[in-house]
């Protein structure tokens, strides 16, 4: 298995974009469907955004950058998406607003996904070399299993929060 961190990173874009569209072939059954299928998607996100704060923008910061208003402003892309998270997550499946605010956080999260896939993670893979990308995703790897899985672990919210504030 590849632990190069653009692939992994990937990977879980493929997940997140796998559980929206489930979301979407489940707007006309149960409530209770929609509500367990965001349960996953705030999850996913939750893993995500926690190793992309923690180690890949940081790290990426540090060594490209020419990619620097990039992260800015993805930083404020996972804040926005941190909000709708926690919001969802207090909120019942059979809310009106629940399939809305649903459909805001993933096409919040579509825009983010492709600006990092289309428009920096490749301008990354051109300015490091294969080793530098699988040390930074063996660290993301490591730290997988202690990342928060709900978005009012405080430390879900730590980085985006130093990021955007700081
Ligand atoms: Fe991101
Ligand atoms: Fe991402």
């Amino acid at each position: 298995m590849s632990t190069d961190a653009i692939v992994l990173l990937k990977e879980d874009h493929k997940e997140i974009r796998r559980l929206f569209t489930a979301f979407q072939d489940a707007e006309d059954g149960p409530a209770s469907r929609r509500g367990k299928i965001v349960g996953q998607i705030i999850e996913a996100l939750t893993v995500h955004t926690y190793l992309e704060n923690e180690v890949m923008y940081p790290e990426i910061r540090k060594l490209v950058p020419d990619v620097e208003d990039d992260i800015l402003e993805s930083y404020e892309e996972h804040h926005v998406a941190d909000v709708l998270c926690l919001e969802l997550h207090a909120m019942d499946a059979d809310d009106e607003r629940f399939v809305a605010k649903t459909t805001v956080l993933m096409e919040n999260v579509l825009h983010h996904v492709e600006e990092e896939e289309q428009e920096w993670f490749p301008k990354v893979r051109d300015a490091l070399g294969r080793n530098q990308l699988q040390e930074i995703g063996q660290r993301m790897l490591d730290l997988r299993p202690k990342a928060p899985t709900t978005p009012t672990a405080p430390k879900a919210l730590k980085k985006a929060h130093d990021a955007v504030v700081a």
